[in-house]
């Protein structure tokens, strides 16, 4: 099995302290799992900052890396004091990311698994196990969303199905799940190629739609216990106040 992980990322004061957390995870997840980790910049151009970042991973067979540059159009993007949910956040990476796999991925051979790695996230390595265990589309808990300590499906005790969700926000979502919270077999973006992300999705619905273009919720296959352990959480972290900068560093 290879674990597709896709990182949206764009540039401020804490990208290269997310970035190495990121990459230390995954350094640890590929002794067990192969990795292809699959960076998008939020730029016009490739920087040093991830380039030289990027350039520590020594692209052995289990743990690989692609870079790739998709900027926001400017009209999409955040302005300086706009609440974080007035925007969608990574849409143009992430197709960017769906477009690299539908034009590089063979089909054939060993499962291949996608995941939606923010870079500003904490996983345990014990998430990547779970990942692994997919076969269509696999479900879990995600820490700190929401405004609830953790949001989760919720399984029908008979059937072990997912029956419903534990959401701070819009349970009633057919899919009330984070972009950390599931994992998707690549069979599936590659025979659904119309399925992307959109600008024009109502904000918060991206998971959602996204996942109702491959399943359904009676299909979902809950992981981490049934879904009664965490092992991701979405944090975020404080903007730096930095008043000043010492030149001749890359931070
Ligand atoms: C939540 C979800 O966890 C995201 O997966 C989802 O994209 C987002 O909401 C949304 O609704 O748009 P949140 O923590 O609010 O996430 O978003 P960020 O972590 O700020 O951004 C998600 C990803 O996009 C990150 O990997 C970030 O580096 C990237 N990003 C963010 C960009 O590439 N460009 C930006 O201008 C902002
Ligand atoms: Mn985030």
């Amino acid at each position: 099995v290879t674990i597709y992980c896709i990182t949206p990322t764009y540039w401020r004061y804490v990208q290269k302290a997310e970035l190495i957390r990121v990459l230390q995870t995954l350094t640890l997840a590929s002794y067990k799992t192969n990795i292809q980790w699959i960076v998008i910049e939020d730029s016009e151009q490739k920087t040093e900052l991830v380039k030289n970042l990027l350039k520590r991973i020594d692209m052995q067979d289990h743990f690989k890396y692609v870079h790739l540059n998709a900027k926001t159009p400017p009209f999409q993007k955040l302005k300086g004091k706009d609440p974080r949910w007035k925007k969608h956040r990574g849409v143009e990476q992430r197709n960017a990311a769906l477009k690299w796999i539908r034009d590089n991925v063979n089909p054939h051979g060993t499962k291949k698994i996608a995941f939606f790695m923010d870079d500003d996230n904490t996983y345990d390595v014990k998430l990547f196990e779970e990942i692994a265990k997919v076969r269509n589309v696999g479900v879990w808990p995600v820490g700190l969303v929401g405004g609830l300590n953790l949001e989760t499906p919720v399984l029908d005790p008979k059937t072990g199905k997912v029956a419903g969700y534990k959401s701070g926000w819009k349970p009633d979502r057919a899919f009330a799940i984070d972009m950390a919270g599931f994992g998707i077999n690549i069979d599936l973006i590659l025979t659904k190629p119309e399925a992307v992300f959109s600008y024009r999705m109502e904000r918060g619905f991206q998971e959602s739609q996204f996942l109702s273009y491959f399943t359904t919720k009676e299909q979902l296959e809950p992981l981490a216990d049934n879904c009664t352990k965490v092992y991701v959480w979405h944090t975020r972290t404080e903007k730096p106040d930095v008043k000043g900068t010492v030149p001749g560093f890359e931070v």
